[in-house]
């Protein structure tokens, strides 16, 4: 079997990646190795960015979630005490998020490449990655998939970046004392916009899916485990770390989903080694409280789409060979705001009470200077794809 691209991963960068290319005439085998079931129900991301939301839209697959996504225009960081608003519409015009579940992307996608006849495999066992350097081929399951490049959208734990032979990565990582318990209850929302919450008892974050149901996370220790957490104890401990301005009562209801996430900064580098290129999760993660997961592989996908598109109309790999330099930078970007966004919000229990102060203050600058609320607003809807 031959394919151009082969692409390991039906995430959203396997799968957007995969429908861009079609757009260009360009064709590639999606591999996975979980089923479609499994990939259409994976409760994760939930904000997209203006880029993102306008990526989805010029490629035709953004009609439901124009439908059904929630469009937001600023959110609150709520601490001491009191909520303070970050104005998206006032402090970067014009652009705002949409917040619509990663798995309802996944599923548009799903359909839109099955609809226009895409090869997207399911449950493939035993993926492996062979040639690299010059005729790179694909194994699973007993057949071989050649292809001219491969596309490594296999996440963090995926086969692809193992590929690469040892000594050619540098890796930079940061692990974080503490992961977040995810919840996804249903409940109406208790506020219309996204609630950062920062207490002396750690961060809560009320996120939302439809009005319907809503997305919690809580900050708990790196080794917690979810039998640890009953039902009536992850409610008590939301209403005490989002109960805290006047007027403000959690609306609770059944919980259809949980799970717990490390927080870790990672990135290898460069995002590609001979004929394979990596995309999204599998080349870099960022804590997931800038909310910048799912955009970052979306822009990777569009850079690499771009380098494709030139290579198979000419040949040329000018912009092939530049593809990690032209994503890492946006990828740093996209670390830094999330380590900040990090640490201003979460407890750290090394911190004395002058780190408490400190956090505390920048808090304060934060919400109270138009220049510092504009540099959280303009990352967090996101920095345009063409810088
Ligand atoms: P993925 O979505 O991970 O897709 C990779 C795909 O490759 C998967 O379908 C996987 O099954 C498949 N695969 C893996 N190995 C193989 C193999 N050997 N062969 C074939 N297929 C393989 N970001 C946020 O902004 N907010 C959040 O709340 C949030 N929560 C998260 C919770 C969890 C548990 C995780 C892991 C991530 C979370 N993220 C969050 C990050 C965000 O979801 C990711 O950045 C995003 O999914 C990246 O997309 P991707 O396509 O690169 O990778
Ligand atoms: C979510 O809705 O899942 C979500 C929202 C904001 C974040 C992370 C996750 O920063």
């Amino acid at each position: 079997m031959r394919t151009q691209v082969g692409i390991i991963g039906a995430g959203p960068a396997g799968l957007l990646l995969s429908h861009l290319l079609h757009l260009r005439g360009i064709s590639s085998v999606v591999l996975e190795k979980r089923s479609r079931e499994y990939v259409e129900r994976r409760v994760r991301a939930g904000v997209l960015e203006q880029g993102t939301v306008d990526t989805l839209v010029e490629a035709g697959v953004g009609e439901r979630m124009l439908r059904e996504g929630l469009p937001h225009h600023g959110i609150e960081l709520r601490y001491g005490g009191a909520g303070h608003r970050i104005p998206f519409e006032k402090l970067v015009p014009g652009r705002s998020i949409t917040v619509y579940g990663q798995q309802e992307v996944v599923k548009d996608l799903i359909a839109a490449r099955l609809a226009a006849g895409g090869d997207v495999r399911f449950e493939v066992e035993d993926v492996a990655l062979h040639s690299l350097e010059s005729q790179p081929y694909i194994t699973f399951g007993g057949e071989r998939l050649d292809c001219d490049v491969i596309a490594g959208c296999d996440g963090f734990h995926g086969v692809s970046r193992p590929a690469i032979p040892e000594g050619v990565l540098s890796v930079f990582e940061r692990d974080y004392p503490f992961a977040w318990l995810g919840i996804l209850a249903r409940v109406a929302p208790s506020s219309e916009e996204l609630i950062y919450a920062r207490t002396e008892r750690g961060f809560a974050l009320h996120s939302m899916r439809s009005p319907t149901v809503s997305r919690f996370y809580l900050q708990v220790p790196a080794d917690a485990r979810l039998e640890d957490w009953t039902d009536e104890r992850i409610w008590a401990e939301l209403r005490t770390r989002l109960e805290t301005v006047p007027g403000f009562t959690l609306a609770t209801g059944e919980i259809m989903e949980r799970g717990i996430t490390p927080m870790r900064g990672f990135v290898a580098e460069p995002m590609q080694y001979g004929r394979l290129y990596l995309a999204g999760d599998a080349a870099h993660i960022v804590p997931p409280t800038g909310a910048k997961g799912l955009n970052l592989a979306v822009a990777d996908v569009r850079v690499l789409t771009e380098a494709l598109a030139a290579y198979f109309a000419d040949g040329s790999t000018g912009l092939l060979d530049g593809y990690s330099d032209a994503c890492l930078k946006r990828v740093w970007r996209a670390q830094h705001f999330s380590w900040w966004m990090t640490t201003l919000l979460h407890t750290f229990e090394e911190d004395d009470p002058y780190a408490r102060k400190l956090q505390l203050s920048y808090l304060d600058y934060v919400t109270s200077s138009e220049a510092a609320a504009t540099t959280l607003a303009e990352n967090y809807v996101g920095l345009p794809f063409d810088r």
